[in-house]
């Protein structure tokens, strides 16, 4: 089967975009380098680089598109919310319209940032979607257009993805943790740290991409682990790796943070898909990789 992984270049795209070619797909990742991180991971198994635009060019032919090309700044999106309309939701009309020209099925890689301050805990699929900030506005207009004009496209809801490669001014508390670690330096909590959040595995975002794919399935999945971790959690094992002493560093809370994050992953695991890899392991892996 042909896929093209828009934001393929990008953290969850190259991972999605390389394991699929391992699995035997042939992939095309579409990226206009704007904030590409992992080009190298696609050089490294051979996947073709198409340098392109989804706001403006039409994506290679296909069987599947798995769209994960966003920006992806919670804090940008409140200086920029125009930038992420378009590019986020706009972007994906123009790529849906064309999945349902050409009979391509899409899968839109979308965000839990669509929920909001959680109203019930674990969030399942039907819990309100009243996004806190632009860039989650801009993800659930994405998956009401993408669902709008490709009937039959899959919605990815994916909560906190951590994993190799997942770098620079945007990354999240995971690679954050682990940079200032490497430096021996303690993680900066914001907040008390009692937070909550569900931090997902990246190859296992990837073999649930897969099964979307070989199932066929429609309709919105949570991807997550359905484990809730807080933040000093987090930190305490980060810190255990490092072999840091002491404790770590506390800032204000950022605004719009919510406190509690957990995914309820029934509707994923139905398609006979389970995360693998648990967070300590994971972690450890990315430390040893660093
Ligand atoms: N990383 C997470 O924890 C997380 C959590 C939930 C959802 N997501 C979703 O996963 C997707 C990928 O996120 P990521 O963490 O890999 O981000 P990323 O910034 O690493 O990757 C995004 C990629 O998209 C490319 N891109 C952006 N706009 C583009 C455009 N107009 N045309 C072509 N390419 C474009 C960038 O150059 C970049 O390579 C996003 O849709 C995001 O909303 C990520």
């Amino acid at each position: 089967m042909r896929v093209v992984v828009t934001g393929g270049a990008g953290f969850v795209g190259s991972h999605v975009a390389a394991y699929l070619a391992e699995r035997g797909f042939k992939v095309v990742a579409v990226d206009n380098l704007e904030r590409a991180s992992a080009v190298r991971r696609l050089e490294e198994v051979g996947v073709s680089l198409v340098v392109g635009d989804v706001r403006f060019v039409d994506l290679p032919p296909a069987e599947a598109v798995v769209h994960a090309a966003a920006y992806i700044n919670v804090e940008e999106s409140w200086e920029r919310p125009y930038e992420y309309m378009w590019n986020n939701a706009a972007a994906t009309a123009r790529i849906a319209k064309q999945c349902a020209k050409t009979s391509t099925r899409l899968i839109y890689i979308s965000s839990a940032a669509v929920y909001g301050e959680p109203q019930h805990l674990p969030i399942n699929e039907n819990h309100p979607t009243r996004p806190l900030s632009p860039y989650g506005l801009s993800k659930l207009a994405g998956e009401q257009v993408a669902q709008m004009l490709a009937p039959g496209a899959a919605v990815l809801r994916l909560f906190n993805v951590y994993g190799p490669g997942q770098t620079g001014p945007y990354a999240g508390v995971v690679s954050k943790f682990i940079e200032r670690a490497k430096g021996s330096l303690p993680p900066v909590i914001y907040g008390d740290g009692t937070q909550t959040r569900d931090f997902v595995h990246v190859a296992d975002v990837a073999r649930f991409v897969e099964v979307v794919l070989d199932r066929g399935a429609a309709g919105v999945f949570n991807v997550g682990t359905g484990r809730s971790v807080s933040i000093r959690e987090l930190a305490t094992i980060v810190m255990r790796l490092a072999g840091l002493g002491g404790e770590p560093l506390y800032a204000p809370p950022r605004p719009g943070d919510i406190k509690h994050s957990v995914a309820d992953v029934t509707k994923a695991k139905l398609l006979g898909w389970q995360p693998q890899i648990p967070l300590e392991e994971g972690l450890r892996e990315l430390w040893t990789t660093w």
